[in-house]
């Protein structure tokens, strides 16, 4: 972050704080009642030093006029797919290749929709669609509009998608009155969420960093296997994380993503543990992120079996390699390893026994048995405890955040190790 020199505010010894100072932000608006938020928004950038340039769609025209927002960004809005141009190429598309954000805050279910399928019928969505920068998406709608399979469908397509990113709409009474999700998050999450995405160091740029997500599938039959309910979404993060510090990120994963960094898509423990074994030479870290199917079928059966064939089966299991414990024997100095363990008892004693056990830097270990988080979820609570005694509880929190603090842990730990390697 810098401060701007000579820019002292009247009657204060402080200079003024333009964090996104040289930063230029493309902030959409779409046609709902937050659509005069929007104003908000574009002042508390326009403060913080951002140059912002505010694009209406035709139905956000109905809520705010572009006055308002030329007033406050000093920049023209863009409204017109069409309009009068004065130059040969229109401004616009300059823009959309030159933005380093582009925020769409409010955003309709209808932007959602055609952001997720590529429609591009009005100036906005041709914007982003010509550009190839990060997109901020800031949902505010009527809660059952939110709710709405298609919604939701298209929200999870947009949130996998390495471009978007989504800052969750906020639970409160909406303008039609009704009472749910769907409020538009406060502006000051929104711009926080900005400031957090333009200004996030690139503290593993100089890093090789090897992610694992998702469970493996041990197959029993062609039809059937052995699997667990990982779904993935912390090794996404931890991945995407490291991938916005600057790190040269490869996902070995069971859930196939579409991403900037490479993603290997594995399904057993044995094709998981061929690829990270291919890979941990040249990285400097790796984060076992992925939940290995301990066992698997001795012998996988060519065929479907039948249920006529017997009352009982009996499937003999035979352990799988332990990826993490073999690699933890033989990384270099220079090496990170960090583990997860999801624990349903003594989540403390087991994450410590594991961490020593497997030659770990950092585990980090959440209780499964704590409803609505973990599995599945978007959200997480976990203790970190890492091989220098150090402990550190995290609350409820959004999985990337959590990924973004062990990114935070693992940048400390190589500054130490590259100092100790240095005496
Ligand atoms: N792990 C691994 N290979 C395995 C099993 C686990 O690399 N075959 C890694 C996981 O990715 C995780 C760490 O080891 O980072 C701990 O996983 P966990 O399943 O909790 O540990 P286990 O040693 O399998 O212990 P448990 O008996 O609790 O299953």
């Amino acid at each position: 972050m810098k401060m701007k020199k000579g820019s002292k505010k009247r009657g204060s010894n402080f200079e003024s704080f333009n964090p996104l100072e040289n930063k230029t932000i493309l902030l959409g608006v779409s046609g709902g009642i937050a659509a005069y938020k929007a104003c908000d928004i574009a002042s508390l950038l326009r403060r913080s030093g951002a140059s912002v340039h505010a694009v209406l769609t035709p139905n956000a025209r109905e809520f705010i006029t572009p006055l308002s927002l030329t007033t406050i960004t000093r920049n023209q809005t863009h409204c017109e797919q069409y309009g009068p141009t004065a130059d040969w190429r229109p401004e616009h598309i300059d823009l959309a290749k030159k933005c380093d954000l582009i925020l769409i805050a409010p955003a309709t279910a209808d932007i959602i929709a055609k952001l997720a399928t590529g429609i591009c019928d009005d100036l906005l969505t041709t914007m982003v669609l010509a550009s190839q920068a990060k997109v901020m998406i800031a949902p505010a709608m009527n809660p059952v509009m939110l709710q709405h399979p298609a919604t939701q469908h298209n929200l999870s397509i947009l949130e996998n998608r390495y471009r978007y990113d989504i800052v969750a709409p906020e639970y409160g009474e909406v303008a039609c009155g009704d009472v749910g999700l769907g409020k538009m998050a406060a502006v000051e999450s929104i711009i926080a969420a900005v400031a957090a995405r333009l200004l996030a160091h690139q503290t593993l740029s100089t890093k090789r960093v090897l992610v694992t997500a998702g469970g493996t599938r041990e197959p029993i039959d062609p039809v059937r296997f052995i699997g667990n309910r990982s779904s993935g979404k912390m090794g996404i993060a931890m991945a995407d994380s490291a991938y916005s510090r600057g790190a040269d990120v490869t996902l070995i994963s069971t859930v196939d993503v579409e991403r900037a960094y490479p993603v290997i898509v594995v399904e057993t423990a044995q094709e998981m543990q061929e690829a990270v074994e291919a890979e941990f030479d040249s990285c400097d870290a790796l984060v076992m992120t992925a939940a290995v199917a301990d066992f698997r079928p001795l012998a996988v059966s060519a065929q479907k079996i039948k249920k006529t064939e017997s009352e009982d089966i009996v499937l003999e299991l035979t352990k799988n390699p332990d990826i993490i414990d073999l690699l933890g024997r033989v990384k270099r100095k220079d090496q990170v390893i960090i583990g997860f363990a999801a624990e349903s008892e003594a989540l403390l004693s087991n994450a410590a026994s594991k961490l020593k056990r497997k030659n770990l830097d950092m585990i980090v270990g959440n209780d499964i048995s704590v409803p609505d988080i973990g599995f599945g979820s978007d959200d997480n609570a976990v203790v970190i405890l890492s091989a220098e005694g150090t402990r550190e509880s995290l609350p409820r929190m959004p999985k990337r955040a959590i990924a973004d603090h062990i990114c935070d842990l693992l940048s400390e730990r190589f500054q130490v190790l590259e100092k100790e390697l240095a005496h």
